[in-house]
């Protein structure tokens, strides 16, 4: 039987897996598709040309990582006519227009399952499945260790530091972890997930993200009395005159489906009139894991399946986003200080839905729940609250997501 060849560009955590797994799996995919996979050739920083591996292979899988030189590389393999399968969010949400004109071109496959939450099959849901459905909105947790950190400081009350120590120790967390902790590495895999589901070109400068580092352990607690649990969400949705996709912290009250994925684990959830809503989850990352997903695309490629369909349409990005809010300030507790600051906010048309206080006197520490409203409005009324005289710091707010499916 005719071997299928595989030139493998970067062999670390996922590219190891990757060879080990087509291994264990060739057989069981040649009796599923009449050719036999191997590889034509790995390519490192010390190890192997890319010419060379190019001209000796029908598949280039790419688990570099990175814009350069991986952009280069998927390039020149789909310009020769070849497959690529990559895991690359990075070098998608930034280029990913280029290639999947490029793949179309050539009739090619650029399949990238595995650059968004690892193994759960979310690409293929909202490529295929999801097609005929209308999607509205996407509420994704796409990386395992800000949820990891997350799920630890209200599991145990530390506080984020002592938090993303354990997620080192654990391996969950990377030496550097800034791309994670600060949203980046889910603003791009959120830029991927609302292209497939608007069918409009969203750029990773089009997402506004941010991260986890400013967390504290007494804004999971106080959130806690109201019914509130913290995660890293991404959102992609569908609004007046637009799309917006975004990232931050957000709280979810218990019947939300993501409320309750805690751990290194990825979820997201997909809402349209058509389906209601539908929640997919799994693991995030891990090398065997990851590497399936990319398997999964081989296999795809061997089976003749199209490249992603160029854009249908290009929306406007919308900026003011409305939304509920929990807020936490610090107060003098004088008579009459929650009066001032629930005027503050109905000065901007806003509402409290709920309120907990802890503690009185010259440090008491208030917490409120707002019905939804813009984002400016919010910031509004945050900036009057600041100036009265008996708020002690400038109030924070995170997102609070309202959502509850039964
Ligand atoms: N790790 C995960 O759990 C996970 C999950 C989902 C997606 N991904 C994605 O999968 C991809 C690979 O991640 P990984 O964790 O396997 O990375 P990794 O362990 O750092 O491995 C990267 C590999 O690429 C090679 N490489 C780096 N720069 C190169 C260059 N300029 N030329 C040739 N080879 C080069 C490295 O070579 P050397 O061996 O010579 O250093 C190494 O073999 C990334 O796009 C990542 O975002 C990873």
């Amino acid at each position: 039987m005719a071997a299928f060849r595989i030139g493998l560009l970067g062999h670390g955590t996922v590219g190891s897996a990757f060879e080990a797994l087509l291994e264990s799996r060739a057989e069981a995919i040649e009796a599923l598709s009449g050719s036999r996979p191997e590889i034509a050739g790995v390519l490192t920083r010390s190890r192997g040309d890319f010419a060379e591996i190019l001209e000796r292979s029908d598949l280039i899988v790419e688990l570099i990582g990175g814009v350069d030189p991986a952009r280069e590389y998927v390039r020149r393999s789909l310009q020769a006519g070849r497959h690529v399968v990559t895991a690359n969010k990075q070098l998608l949400s930034r280029h990913g227009e280029e290639l999947w004109s490029l793949a179309r071109e050539q009739a090619v496959l650029l399949g990238f399952e595995a650059a968004v939450a690892g193994v759960v099959p979310v690409v293929r849901v909202l490529r295929d499945s999801l097609a005929g459905a209308h999607i509205e909105r996407i509420h994704g947790i796409v990386n395992g260790t800000t949820n990891f950190i997350l799920s630890e400081m209200t599991r145990s009350g530390c506080g984020y530091a002592e938090a993303l120590g354990e997620a080192q120790r654990l391996g969950i967390a990377e030496a550097d972890p800034t791309d994670d902790v600060e949203g980046a590495d889910a603003a791009a895999k959120m830029a991927i997930l609302a292209r497939l589901a608007f069918g409009s070109p969203v750029h990773i400068d089009d997402v506004r993200y941010e991260g986890i580092t400013g967390i504290t352990s007494d804004d999971i607690a106080y959130a806690h009395e109201l019914g509130l649990s913290l995660k890293l969400i991404g959102t992609a949705e569908r609004l007046a005159g637009g799309i917006s996709v975004r990232v931050h912290p957000a709280f979810l009250y218990g019947g939300h489906p993501l409320a309750s994925v805690n751990g290194a684990f990825n979820a997201v959830t997909v809402e349209s009139a058509a389906i209601t809503e539908i929640t997919m989850s799994g693991p995030g990352a891990g090398g065997s894991q990851t590497a399936s997903a990319v398997l999964g695309d081989v296999v795809a490629a061997l089976a003749g399946t199209p490249t992603l369909a160029g854009p249908s349409e290009r929306l406007e990005i919308v900026e003011d986003v409305v939304s509920a809010f929990y807020v936490h300030m610090e107060v003098d507790d004088r008579p009459g200080v929650l009066a001032q600051v629930a005027q503050r906010f109905g000065d901007t048309g806003a509402s409290i839905k709920s309120v907990v206080q802890q503690g009185s006197g010259e440090r008491a520490q208030l917490m409120l729940v707002t019905h939804p409203l813009p984002r400016s409005a919010l910031r509004e009324a945050l900036e009057a609250i600041a100036q009265l005289e008996h708020v002690l710091a400038p109030p924070r707010a995170i997102s609070v997501i309202n959502e509850e499916f039964v």
